[in-house]
């Protein structure tokens, strides 16, 4: 049988990262590449921006390196998956032309809009969700609105430029703030009260794993990758992550320790928070993907890294060791870390505080343990949340570039009181990706095979487990 490999392209916040895979091989990435993407700078307070022709550039350069390496046989590329940060708004003209930046996951500069659509709907708009960006364009940029013919999500815009076709798909769809999630469809009557012309700019919604369409002649190209192959369908890079890190089963949890700081697990029915704090949302597999978000993660290390060692490439390891030394509660200090304000909780205005404070408190160890702690204690409460919600976590998985912290894995499994382990693969959004577009594939041939089939045998975990030594306090 000829080789047959599968290309996954992650768009996320930092930049855009590809793999190539081989679903032969264990461990089946045989290429790697990435390309860093940076924010619009000189917004106002609270905006979050980038160009989607940023992203789709950086995917070119990312999918022509993957292409020169020498593991790589473009002629085998049999199909390619596409995981996108969520949330983000993509406003395109009748001839796909994109009509402004698009307003990021993180940009709280919508909050007010959240909340009016919260208050007439009826239900949870939480910040960052879609639905406010685009009222928010109404009435700010009434022209752009007038002008918009489709909105999109990063995904599918990448899906666009590689297929030609303006789609969405559930597992992203659920993230607008429109999308009935217990019935996998757009909410028509959230969608016009979103906006009464919402719905004419609403793509075709994909059914479970249908792709999202074939490489156009002009992505082949430019990618150097076979014209006609299948775009699966995509998902959200959470949702790309889960089939990436193996939680296409119920009973995996994952915590993605990244740009933003997400929990979330497989189940086959929705989940319903009724305070809204955990997100509803569809899986990119067939299946529900309950999620917590906190937006102030690894943002928040960076953060710290730039202020006290700026230079040096091994600031962070070298913050890890001197935050080792502090003892747990940092003699009194806590960092509040909602620097780029919160959406769990619901504070889109906060901002980050230090508090207890007192000689040598400012030391750079005593502020990065603070800091980690803060994150933690937050990204717990979700997961305290969740677990009221039904969901049960005996162990968890750790993925995203804060899972490299040794200290704090260690934190996070003591204060959970549940064993930590790790997938080997690092990119399990761009994993996922790929992952998705061979379950895609072989979909056409086999309408009942599940993702976890094609999945989870190929997202082997490191050996290594990381217990809880205290108990939780
Ligand atoms: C999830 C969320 C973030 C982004 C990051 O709701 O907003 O995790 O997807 O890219």
């Amino acid at each position: 049988m000829a080789q047959k490999l599968y290309l996954g392209i992650d768009v996320g916040t930092q930049g855009v990262k590809g793999v190539v895979i081989d679903p032969q091989e264990q461990p089946c990435v045989i290429a790697r590449a990435s390309k860093p993407l940076d924010l619009i700078s000189g917004l106002p307070a609270g905006a979050a921006e980038q160009h989607p022709e940023d992203w789709w550039s950086a995917v070119v350069e990312v999918v022509q390196k993957l292409m020169a390496a020498p593991s790589v046989s473009p002629s085998s590329i049999a199909g390619v998956g596409v995981s996108g940060q969520q949330h983000g708004s993509v406003f395109v003209d009748s001839d796909d032309q994109v009509i402004r930046p698009a307003k990021l996951w993180c940009d709280t500069s919508t909050s007010q809009q959240a909340a009016e659509l919260t208050e007439k709907i009826g239900r949870a708009v939480p910040v960052g969700f879609t639905a406010s960006k685009v009222t928010w364009l109404a009435h700010h940029e009434p022209e752009h609105w007038q002008r918009t013919d489709g909105v999109l999500l990063p995904h599918d815009f990448i899906n666009l430029r590689l297929t030609g076709d303006r789609t969405m798909e559930a597992g992203d769809a659920s993230g607008t703030g429109w999308f009935d999630v217990q019935n996998r469809c757009f909410d028509n009557s959230v969608v016009s009260a979103v906006d009464p012309n919402l719905g004419s700019k609403l793509p075709r919604l994909l059914e479970t794993g249908e792709p999202a369409g074939r490489v156009c002649s002009y992505a082949a190209q430019l990618l150097g990758i076979p014209e006609g192959i299948i775009v699966s369908p995509g998902g959200g890079d959470n949702m790309m992550s889960a089939i990436g890190s193996g939680a296409t089963r119920s009973g995996v949890v994952v915590m993605s320790l990244g740009t933003s700081g997400t929990v979330f697990t497989r189940t086959d029915h929705p989940v319903i928070d009724p305070e809204g704090l955990i997100a509803p949302f569809c899986s990119s597999d067939g299946g529900w993907l309950p999620l917590l978000c906190v937006m102030n993660c690894t943002n928040v290390t960076e953060e710290i890294r730039n202020a006290y060692f700026p230079n040096d490439p091994d600031a962070l390891q070298r913050l890890t060791d001197l935050a080792a030394e502090v003892v747990p509660r940092c003699g009194g200090v806590e960092f509040v870390p909602f620097i780029h304000g919160e959406r769990v909780p619901d504070l889109p205005h906060a901002t980050g505080t230090i508090t207890g404070i007192r000689p040598g408190g400012l030391a750079p160890g005593v502020i990065f343990r603070a800091a980690l702690e803060g994150i933690t204690a937050n990204l717990c409460s979700g997961v305290a949340r969740m677990k009221r919600l039904g969901v049960e976590i005996d162990t968890l998985r750790l993925v995203g570039g804060g899972s490299k912290n040794l200290l704090w894995r260690q934190m996070i499994a003591d204060t959970l009181q549940v064993p930590i382990t790790l997938p080997e693969e690092p990119e399990s959004g761009a994993l996922g990706a790929a992952l998705q577009a061979k379950w895609s594939h072989e979909r056409g041939e086999a309408p009942n095979l599940s993702c976890d089939a094609i999945a989870s045998d190929r997202v082997p975990l490191k050996t290594h487990v990381i217990e809880p030594t205290r108990s939780s306090t």
